[in-house]
């Protein structure tokens, strides 16, 4: 038995790195996967891979920005497969800059999609999810510490972990939790390494590196631990995957 059989999960963002290593394990686990993104033909490919794996996944198209989009692809996920028990709200966008160059059209944009985003998703998935379920949410080590390189982005990480926390209490009135994830550098899209990452047997993941480059995979393993029932004493919390770089002060020589 797969730890999410019989389950529906959603993912946002699933196109590509972090999400789209996700959805394949959620798959992998026994569940029916609802694969969101803004990219359309991404998302239909992730489903398709899915699908062609034996799984079940349906690709849906939608700007996390946006209030109805938020809300049709939860009703996709009751629509087409009949229940809503995980979703992990991962979807997002960076920009790296100095603070000097920001302008406010690039800061709208980071807290559009970061943390509006967030928001809109945890509204959306709330009221949907099953007694038992769980929502996980991307947010960064950038959301913990500031980043001097991409402030506007990491002002939205610190109030996705907010909001999370906030959220807590509404999520634990309906039986269900939510928790968010903070990575480190993880080697997908945003850092340069494109594509759709293959899938390991999940026990031989490696060791990182002190303060090393995880794979999306890192991450995957992490939020199906979050979403499933192993972790029903975690709600309203953060955890950090930075192979170790946040942990102590004065940073490891390398
Ligand atoms: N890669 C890292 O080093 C790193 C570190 C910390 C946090 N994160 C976070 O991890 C999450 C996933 O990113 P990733 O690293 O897998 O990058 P990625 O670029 O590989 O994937 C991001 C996906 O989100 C989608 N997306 C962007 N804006 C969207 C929108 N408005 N609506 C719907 N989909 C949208 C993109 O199309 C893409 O498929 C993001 O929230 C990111 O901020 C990444």
């Amino acid at each position: 038995m797969g730890m999410f059989e019989g389950k529906v999960a959603l993912v946002t963002g699933a196109a590509s790195g972090i999400g789209a290593a996700t959805a394949q394990r959620f798959a992998q686990e026994g569940a029916a996967v609802i694969v969101v993104d803004m990219n359309r033909d991404g998302a239909e490919a992730v489903a398709e891979l899915i699908r062609a794996s034996g799984a079940q996944a349906h690709g849906v198209s939608a700007d996390i920005s946006r209030a109805e989009d938020n809300t049709a692809m939860v009703r996709a996920a009751i629509d087409t497969f009949g229940a809503l028990d995980v979703a992990y709200l991962n979807a997002g966008a960076y920009a790296q800059l100095s603070f000097e160059e920001h302008d406010e059209a690039t800061f709208d944009r980071m807290v559009a999609i970061n943390l509006k985003g967030a928001y809109l998703g945890l509204k959306a998935v709330q009221p949907a999810l099953s007694r038992g379920g769980a929502a996980v949410v991307t947010a960064s080590t950038s959301g913990v510490i500031g980043l001097s390189v991409a402030a506007a982005y990491s002002a939205a990480k610190h109030g996705v972990i907010g909001l999370v926390r906030s959220a807590s209490q509404a999520f634990a009135a309906s039986g269900a939790r939510v928790n968010a994830i903070c990575p480190g550098p993880v080697a997908t899209a945003i850092l340069g390494v494109e594509g759709v990452p293959t899938i390991t047997p999940a026990d031989t993941l490696e060791t990182v590196p002190y303060a090393g480059m995880l794979s999306p995979q890192h991450i995957a393993e992490l939020a199906l631990f979050l979403a499933s029932p192993r972790s029903g004493g975690i709600n309203g919390q953060y955890m950090i995957a930075d192979a170790g770089f946040l942990a102590s002060y004065p940073p490891m020589p390398q």
